[in-house]
Protein backbone atom coordinates (compact mmCIF):
# COMPACT_ATOMS: atom_id res chain seq x y z
CA UNK A 1 0.00 0.00 0.00
CA UNK A 2 1.44 3.70 -1.16
CA UNK A 3 -0.56 6.34 0.33
CA UNK A 4 0.97 10.36 1.22
CA UNK A 5 -0.71 10.43 4.87
CA UNK A 6 1.65 8.56 6.65
CA UNK A 7 -0.39 8.32 10.01
CA UNK A 8 -3.47 6.22 7.95
CA UNK A 9 -0.85 4.08 6.02
CA UNK A 10 0.17 2.80 9.34
CA UNK A 11 -3.50 2.67 10.67
CA UNK A 12 -4.55 0.41 7.33
CA UNK A 13 -1.52 -1.69 7.37
CA UNK A 14 -1.83 -2.32 11.17
CA UNK A 15 -5.88 -3.15 10.70
CA UNK A 16 -4.93 -5.23 7.37
CA UNK A 17 -1.96 -7.16 9.47
CA UNK A 18 -4.35 -8.03 12.28
CA UNK A 19 -6.25 -10.00 9.77
CA UNK A 20 -3.52 -12.46 8.73
CA UNK A 21 -2.17 -10.00 5.52
CA UNK A 22 1.31 -9.46 5.09
CA UNK A 23 1.99 -5.67 3.73
CA UNK A 24 4.31 -3.61 2.43
CA UNK A 25 3.85 0.38 2.72
CA UNK A 26 5.31 3.03 1.50
CA UNK A 27 4.33 6.94 2.37
CA UNK A 28 5.03 8.47 -0.82
CA UNK A 29 3.81 11.01 -3.68
CA UNK A 30 2.41 8.27 -6.28
CA UNK A 31 2.85 11.26 -8.63
CA UNK A 32 6.51 11.48 -8.21
CA UNK A 33 7.90 8.72 -10.67
CA UNK A 34 10.82 7.72 -8.90
CA UNK A 35 9.17 7.45 -5.70
CA UNK A 36 6.38 5.20 -7.16
CA UNK A 37 9.14 2.73 -9.09
CA UNK A 38 10.52 2.49 -5.88
CA UNK A 39 7.27 1.17 -4.44
CA UNK A 40 7.38 -1.47 -6.74
CA UNK A 41 10.74 -2.35 -6.12
CA UNK A 42 9.52 -2.55 -2.72
CA UNK A 43 7.35 -5.32 -3.45
CA UNK A 44 9.55 -6.97 -5.81
CA UNK A 45 12.14 -7.42 -2.87
CA UNK A 46 9.38 -8.62 -0.28
CA UNK A 47 6.95 -10.79 -2.45
CA UNK A 48 8.63 -11.94 -5.51
CA UNK A 49 5.52 -11.51 -7.62
CA UNK A 50 2.59 -8.88 -8.56
CA UNK A 51 -1.05 -10.42 -8.85
CA UNK A 52 -3.14 -7.64 -8.78
CA UNK A 53 -3.16 -3.72 -8.75
CA UNK A 54 -5.52 -1.25 -7.59
CA UNK A 55 -5.26 2.69 -8.59
CA UNK A 56 -7.23 4.02 -6.18
CA UNK A 57 -5.78 8.01 -5.89
CA UNK A 58 -7.75 10.68 -7.74
CA UNK A 59 -9.21 14.62 -6.77
CA UNK A 60 -10.66 17.70 -8.11
CA UNK A 61 -11.36 20.90 -7.52
CA UNK A 62 -14.41 22.91 -8.45
CA UNK A 63 -13.53 25.66 -10.89
CA UNK A 64 -14.68 27.39 -14.44
CA UNK A 65 -13.21 25.64 -17.40
CA UNK A 66 -11.87 29.59 -18.32
CA UNK A 67 -10.80 30.53 -14.91
CA UNK A 68 -8.01 26.66 -14.23
CA UNK A 69 -4.30 27.97 -14.32
CA UNK A 70 -1.75 26.56 -16.07
CA UNK A 71 -0.90 25.04 -12.62
CA UNK A 72 -4.14 23.75 -11.63
CA UNK A 73 -4.73 21.84 -15.19
CA UNK A 74 -1.26 20.61 -14.64
CA UNK A 75 -2.37 19.16 -11.12
CA UNK A 76 -5.55 17.47 -12.03
CA UNK A 77 -3.38 15.74 -15.23
CA UNK A 78 -0.63 14.57 -12.66
CA UNK A 79 -3.16 13.84 -10.32
CA UNK A 80 -5.98 11.46 -12.12
CA UNK A 81 -4.30 10.38 -15.39
CA UNK A 82 -0.25 10.45 -15.11
CA UNK A 83 0.57 8.81 -12.57
CA UNK A 84 -1.91 5.72 -13.23
CA UNK A 85 -0.67 5.32 -16.60
CA UNK A 86 2.87 5.32 -14.74
CA UNK A 87 1.83 2.53 -12.44
CA UNK A 88 -0.28 0.69 -14.32
CA UNK A 89 2.99 0.47 -16.97
CA UNK A 90 4.94 -0.96 -14.00
CA UNK A 91 2.88 -3.18 -12.97
CA UNK A 92 1.87 -4.61 -16.42
CA UNK A 93 5.72 -4.71 -16.95
CA UNK A 94 6.20 -7.42 -13.74
CA UNK A 95 2.68 -8.61 -14.35
CA UNK A 96 3.27 -9.81 -17.82
CA UNK A 97 7.13 -11.29 -16.96
CA UNK A 98 5.41 -13.25 -14.24
CA UNK A 99 3.42 -15.36 -16.64
CA UNK A 100 0.15 -15.86 -14.55
CA UNK A 101 -1.48 -13.26 -15.68
CA UNK A 102 -3.08 -10.38 -13.49
CA UNK A 103 -6.00 -8.16 -11.93
CA UNK A 104 -5.63 -3.89 -12.80
CA UNK A 105 -8.73 -2.11 -11.06
CA UNK A 106 -9.00 1.85 -11.67
CA UNK A 107 -11.15 4.14 -9.72
CA UNK A 108 -12.35 6.16 -12.02
CA UNK A 109 -15.97 8.68 -11.48
CA UNK A 110 -19.56 8.80 -12.50
CA UNK A 111 -17.79 12.05 -14.09
CA UNK A 112 -16.23 9.85 -16.70
CA UNK A 113 -19.91 9.01 -17.90
CA UNK A 114 -21.46 12.09 -18.40
CA UNK A 115 -21.03 15.72 -18.28
CA UNK A 116 -19.20 17.54 -15.38
CA UNK A 117 -19.39 21.66 -15.43
CA UNK A 118 -16.70 22.91 -13.10
CA UNK A 119 -14.91 19.88 -13.25
CA UNK A 120 -14.40 19.32 -17.07
CA UNK A 121 -10.35 18.11 -16.96
CA UNK A 122 -10.74 15.98 -14.37
CA UNK A 123 -14.07 14.11 -15.82
CA UNK A 124 -11.70 13.92 -19.27
CA UNK A 125 -8.85 12.54 -17.38
CA UNK A 126 -11.37 9.99 -15.75
CA UNK A 127 -12.88 9.20 -18.91
CA UNK A 128 -9.09 8.66 -20.48
CA UNK A 129 -8.54 6.31 -17.92
CA UNK A 130 -11.56 4.38 -18.72
CA UNK A 131 -10.48 4.01 -22.36
CA UNK A 132 -7.00 3.60 -21.21
CA UNK A 133 -8.25 -0.12 -19.66
CA UNK A 134 -10.21 -0.53 -22.42
CA UNK A 135 -7.53 -0.61 -24.90
CA UNK A 136 -4.95 -2.92 -22.07
CA UNK A 137 -7.74 -4.69 -21.55
CA UNK A 138 -7.18 -5.88 -25.13
CA UNK A 139 -3.41 -5.45 -25.94
CA UNK A 140 -2.53 -6.84 -22.20
CA UNK A 141 -5.61 -9.77 -22.87
CA UNK A 142 -3.57 -12.55 -24.42
CA UNK A 143 -1.07 -12.19 -21.44
CA UNK A 144 -4.24 -12.84 -19.02
CA UNK A 145 -4.14 -9.78 -17.30
CA UNK A 146 -7.75 -7.70 -16.96
CA UNK A 147 -7.76 -4.20 -16.67
CA UNK A 148 -11.31 -2.52 -15.47
CA UNK A 149 -12.47 0.41 -13.83
CA UNK A 150 -14.82 0.93 -11.07
CA UNK A 151 -17.06 4.25 -10.77
CA UNK A 152 -18.33 5.90 -7.86
CA UNK A 153 -20.48 9.24 -7.11
CA UNK A 154 -21.19 10.62 -4.07
CA UNK A 155 -18.88 9.02 -1.25
CA UNK A 156 -18.23 10.46 1.55
CA UNK A 157 -14.60 10.64 2.22
CA UNK A 158 -11.65 13.36 3.52
CA UNK A 159 -11.26 13.88 -0.10
CA UNK A 160 -15.10 14.22 -1.34
CA UNK A 161 -15.85 16.46 1.77
CA UNK A 162 -13.43 18.92 0.26
CA UNK A 163 -14.45 19.24 -2.99
CA UNK A 164 -18.30 19.18 -1.98
CA UNK A 165 -17.57 21.73 0.16
CA UNK A 166 -16.92 24.71 -2.55
CA UNK A 167 -18.85 22.17 -5.31
CA UNK A 168 -22.83 24.51 -4.47
CA UNK A 169 -25.07 24.33 -1.31
CA UNK A 170 -26.89 20.95 -2.62
CA UNK A 171 -23.31 19.06 -2.26
CA UNK A 172 -21.85 20.54 0.67
CA UNK A 173 -24.99 19.72 2.50
CA UNK A 174 -24.77 16.67 1.55
CA UNK A 175 -21.46 15.59 2.55
CA UNK A 176 -22.39 17.47 5.91
CA UNK A 177 -25.15 15.06 6.67
CA UNK A 178 -25.51 11.12 6.75
CA UNK A 179 -28.60 11.33 4.87
CA UNK A 180 -30.69 14.10 3.82
CA UNK A 181 -33.78 15.61 1.73
CA UNK A 182 -31.24 15.30 -2.00
CA UNK A 183 -30.50 11.33 -1.46
CA UNK A 184 -34.07 10.28 -2.09
CA UNK A 185 -34.60 13.21 -4.88
CA UNK A 186 -31.26 12.26 -6.86
CA UNK A 187 -30.36 8.74 -6.20
CA UNK A 188 -32.49 5.89 -7.24
CA UNK A 189 -31.16 3.74 -4.42
CA UNK A 190 -32.02 6.64 -1.54
CA UNK A 191 -28.92 6.94 -0.14
CA UNK A 192 -25.29 8.28 -0.47
CA UNK A 193 -22.67 5.66 -0.91
CA UNK A 194 -19.86 4.22 1.67
CA UNK A 195 -16.54 3.29 1.00
CA UNK A 196 -17.23 -0.87 1.21
CA UNK A 197 -19.54 -0.29 -2.06
CA UNK A 198 -17.08 0.97 -3.72
CA UNK A 199 -14.82 -1.68 -1.78
CA UNK A 200 -16.80 -4.82 -2.43
CA UNK A 201 -16.63 -3.88 -6.57
CA UNK A 202 -12.67 -3.81 -6.45
CA UNK A 203 -12.54 -7.00 -4.74
CA UNK A 204 -14.47 -8.57 -7.14
CA UNK A 205 -12.60 -6.97 -10.00
CA UNK A 206 -9.26 -8.27 -8.04
CA UNK A 207 -10.51 -12.01 -7.52
CA UNK A 208 -11.25 -14.87 -9.76
CA UNK A 209 -14.94 -14.42 -9.34
CA UNK A 210 -14.65 -11.75 -12.14
CA UNK A 211 -12.08 -13.87 -14.42
CA UNK A 212 -14.04 -13.29 -17.48
CA UNK A 213 -14.35 -10.14 -17.49
CA UNK A 214 -12.05 -7.29 -18.80
CA UNK A 215 -12.33 -3.68 -20.19
CA UNK A 216 -15.38 -3.01 -18.52
CA UNK A 217 -16.40 -0.51 -16.01
CA UNK A 218 -18.61 -1.26 -12.81
CA UNK A 219 -21.06 1.78 -11.45
CA UNK A 220 -21.12 1.69 -7.72
CA UNK A 221 -23.58 4.71 -7.96
CA UNK A 222 -27.04 3.94 -6.25
CA UNK A 223 -28.47 4.08 -10.22
CA UNK A 224 -27.60 7.48 -10.60
CA UNK A 225 -25.68 7.10 -14.24
CA UNK A 226 -29.00 5.06 -14.88
CA UNK A 227 -31.41 7.87 -13.80
CA UNK A 228 -29.98 10.11 -16.08
CA UNK A 229 -31.67 13.51 -15.01
CA UNK A 230 -34.71 11.87 -14.08
CA UNK A 231 -35.52 13.12 -9.71
CA UNK A 232 -37.46 11.18 -7.67
CA UNK A 233 -39.88 14.28 -6.58
CA UNK A 234 -42.15 13.91 -3.10
CA UNK A 235 -46.10 13.10 -4.06
CA UNK A 236 -45.22 13.04 -7.67
CA UNK A 237 -42.37 10.15 -8.52
CA UNK A 238 -39.72 10.33 -10.77
CA UNK A 239 -40.22 12.97 -13.64
CA UNK A 240 -37.70 14.34 -15.54
CA UNK A 241 -38.79 18.19 -15.12
CA UNK A 242 -39.19 19.85 -11.86
CA UNK A 243 -42.56 20.34 -10.63
CA UNK A 244 -45.16 23.15 -10.85
CA UNK A 245 -44.07 24.19 -7.07
CA UNK A 246 -40.64 24.36 -7.60
CA UNK A 247 -41.27 25.97 -11.08
CA UNK A 248 -43.38 28.22 -8.88
CA UNK A 249 -40.43 28.86 -6.55
CA UNK A 250 -38.00 29.68 -9.12
CA UNK A 251 -40.13 32.13 -11.21
CA UNK A 252 -39.66 35.56 -10.20
CA UNK A 253 -35.96 34.89 -8.84
CA UNK A 254 -33.22 36.91 -10.30
CA UNK A 255 -30.95 34.93 -12.86
CA UNK A 256 -27.54 33.81 -10.97
N1 LIG B 1 -15.40 9.82 -2.83
C1 LIG B 1 -16.16 9.94 -3.90
O1 LIG B 1 -17.33 10.32 -3.83
C2 LIG B 1 -15.62 9.62 -5.29
C3 LIG B 1 -16.49 9.73 -6.38
C4 LIG B 1 -16.02 9.43 -7.64
C5 LIG B 1 -14.71 9.03 -7.82
N2 LIG B 1 -13.87 8.94 -6.74
C6 LIG B 1 -12.49 8.52 -7.01
O2 LIG B 1 -12.12 7.49 -6.10
C7 LIG B 1 -10.74 7.62 -5.74
C8 LIG B 1 -10.62 7.69 -4.23
O3 LIG B 1 -11.35 8.80 -3.76
P1 LIG B 1 -11.43 9.21 -2.22
O4 LIG B 1 -12.62 10.11 -2.09
O5 LIG B 1 -11.29 8.01 -1.35
O6 LIG B 1 -10.09 10.07 -2.13
P2 LIG B 1 -9.34 10.76 -0.89
O7 LIG B 1 -8.90 12.10 -1.39
O8 LIG B 1 -10.16 10.72 0.34
O9 LIG B 1 -8.00 9.92 -0.78
C9 LIG B 1 -7.86 8.55 -0.84
C10 LIG B 1 -6.46 8.24 -0.34
O10 LIG B 1 -5.46 8.68 -1.27
C11 LIG B 1 -4.40 9.29 -0.57
N3 LIG B 1 -3.71 10.23 -1.48
C12 LIG B 1 -4.21 11.39 -1.99
N4 LIG B 1 -3.32 11.94 -2.83
C13 LIG B 1 -2.23 11.12 -2.84
C14 LIG B 1 -0.98 11.15 -3.53
N5 LIG B 1 -0.68 12.14 -4.38
N6 LIG B 1 -0.10 10.14 -3.32
C15 LIG B 1 -0.40 9.12 -2.47
N7 LIG B 1 -1.57 9.04 -1.79
C16 LIG B 1 -2.47 10.04 -1.98
C17 LIG B 1 -5.07 9.94 0.61
O11 LIG B 1 -4.13 10.18 1.66
C18 LIG B 1 -6.14 8.90 0.99
O12 LIG B 1 -5.62 7.93 1.87
C19 LIG B 1 -10.22 8.85 -6.49
O13 LIG B 1 -9.61 8.46 -7.68
C20 LIG B 1 -11.49 9.65 -6.78
O14 LIG B 1 -11.37 10.49 -7.92
C21 LIG B 1 -14.29 9.22 -5.49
Amino acid sequence: MADLDAAALAATAAEARAMGADVVTAAIDVREPDALAGFFGQVDEHFGRLDILVNVVGGTFRAAFTDVSAKGRDTLVRTNFTWVVESTQLAARRMAAGGRGGSIVMLTSIEAHRAAPGFAVYAAMKAALAHLARSLAVELGPAGIRVNCVAPDFVPTEGLNEVASTAGSGSARAARSASDPGDALTIPLGRKGRPEDVGSCVLFLASDLSGYITGTTLHPDGGVLASSGWWRWPEEGFMARPPAWVLDQLEGRPED
